[in-house]
């Protein structure tokens, strides 16, 4: 049967208007004023913003790290996500040194399969191309990995060294596919966190005043320079501080294709996070980590105008209690992560548009249309559109929420936004026309997700 949503406002990147959805299967058929329902199924969309499904280009399910995994899987994880409107992620494999890339591609696959309960993608995060990391890498992009992730932090983990990063971006250069930098000088942040463990300095905020924003700045400008000399665009991922959006937006400003995101909790938390008494900082322990109050107006400014065109969760769960314990005597122990990926679009209508930080469009940009464009997705998804999938949230703007680990679905036992109000829910979530969420209720299948090839050649390459 045929679904019709009526009456609804639909918001789109460009557009603003008041129209009707018809869907027909997975997809989107036709969108236009006073559609006839025809025997639909009609979902009254009144006072609503109809938007394109949001998609999450940067999450950590089931994710060894840390001596620890992730707490959320890709069960509870793309529920919860579903949960505040996103109907696509897209997640990290990690290449184990001196294994293949497709074997690292099966295992996340099979973490996948069967759980999700809304479409993922994967890019595949590259720790070592010695013997055949470049062939590799053009296999990956034939399986729909159409990005990979470099690390220029975390020394003798996942850093790989410049040569590395200068070949993996001449390999997308050739191949069309696209590399996203974590950004930060691991080797000089290395030596400052011996130095403050040396005297003595094991509480939670010693993780942020051991790397510095200009350790963010230098490892941008870095990676931007080695991407312009290989002939490749880069998207540098959860973007921090004011230094590293200037080293970006100096290049976007000479014409280099330099993409970057930044996250919710830059844009609205800071460094006092870490200080919270009986170790409660440990749940603001990630990395980059947050930053001094003055960065944070920067970062907006930087969404709006285009210097940062995408806001993703790096959502990467660890529960208090028995994981971001471990580093209780040392914050080197600590888990690197947060939760986030339920409250992405609540946080970033109430304080973006209810604010009058964001148009309604750019709040679509920013969640959906820009990363399904940058990673190879559009218009399949990201867009409300005639052959578009029916990736849909109808979207209440009136809606009063209070963000809350008591009755959030994620898995994990703490909020980095507990207590905030927010103005502006999800109401009905449609995942390729299944109504997946409806007023706070779970109507999904798990598994019901697909994987997500995507195509090379995205939007970093225009
Ligand atoms: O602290 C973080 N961000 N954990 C996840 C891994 C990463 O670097 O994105
Ligand atoms: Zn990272
Ligand atoms: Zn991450």
């Amino acid at each position: 049967m045929n679904t019709l949503i009526r009456n609804g406002t639909v918001v789109t990147s460009r557009d603003t208007v008041n129209a009707d959805v018809l869907i027909e299967g997975e997809r989107i058929k036709e969108v236009r004023a006073g559609l006839p329902d025809d025997g639909a199924r009609v979902i009254d969309a009144t006072g609503m913003y109809v938007i394109p499904g949001g998609i999450d280009c940067h999450t950590h399910l089931d994710m060894p790290f840390g001596g620890t995994t992730s707490a959320d899987d890709f069960e509870t994880g793309t529920r919860a996500a579903a949960f505040g409107g996103t109907t696509s992620i897209v997640d990290f494999a990690i290449q184990a040194r001196g294994t293949r890339m497709r074997d690292a591609l099966d295992t996340w696959w099979k973490k996948g399969e069967g759980r999700a309960c809304i479409d993922y993608g994967l890019h595949m995060i590259v720790t070592d191309l010695a013997n055949s990391g470049l062939e590799d890498m053009d296999d990956m992009v034939r399986e729909g990995v159409a990005s990979f992730k470099l690390f220029m932090a975390y020394p003798n983990v996942l850093m790989v060294d410049d040569a590395t990063i200068f070949k993996a971006l001449g390999q997308t250069a050739k191949n069309g596919a696209l590399i996203c930098m974590h950004a930060e000088n691991g080797s000089v942040i290395d030596v400052i966190v011996a130095r403050a463990l040396a005297e003595g300095k094991t509480a939670p905020v010693y993780h942020a005043l051991t790397r510095p924003p200009r350790a963010e700045a230098e490892a941008v400008h870095r990676a931007i320079a080695m991407a312009e000399i290989a002939g490749a665009p880069v998207y540098i991922v959860h973007l921090s501080s004011e230094d590293a959006l200037n080293q970006v937006r100096e290049a976007r400003d000479r014409g280099v294709p330099a993409f970057a995101e930044t996250c919710p909790q830059y844009l609205l938390l800071s460094i006092e996070e870490l200080e919270r008494p009986n170790f409660e900082g440990a749940k603001y322990v990630f990395t980059p980590p947050l930053r001094p109050k003055q960065h944070l107006p920067k970062l907006w400014d930087g969404l709006k105008h285009d210097h940062l065109q995408v806001v993703s969760t790096d959502h990467c769960p660890f529960c208090f209690e028995d994981q971001k314990v471990l580093g209780k005597d040392d914050f080197t122990k600590i888990p690197n992560g947060g939760p986030g990926i339920e409250n992405r679009l609540q946080l970033m209508y109430h304080y973006g548009v209810n604010q009058g930080k964001l148009s309604l469009n750019r709040f679509v940009e920013l969640t959906s249309t820009a990363p399904a464009r940058i990673f190879g997705m559009y218009p399949k998804k990201g867009e409300i559109a005639p052959g578009s999938d029916a990736d849909i949230v109808i979207w209440d703007p009136k809606a009063r929420h209070m963000i809350s680990a008591k009755t959030h679905h994620m898995r994990v036992d703490y909020s980095m936004f507990e207590g905030y109000e927010v103005e502006g829910n999800a109401r009905t979530v449609l995942s390729r026309g299944e109504v997946i969420v409806d007023a706070g209720e779970w109507k999904g299948k798990t598994g019901r997700g697909t994987y997500l090839r995507r195509a090379a050649k995205g939007g970093a390459w225009q």
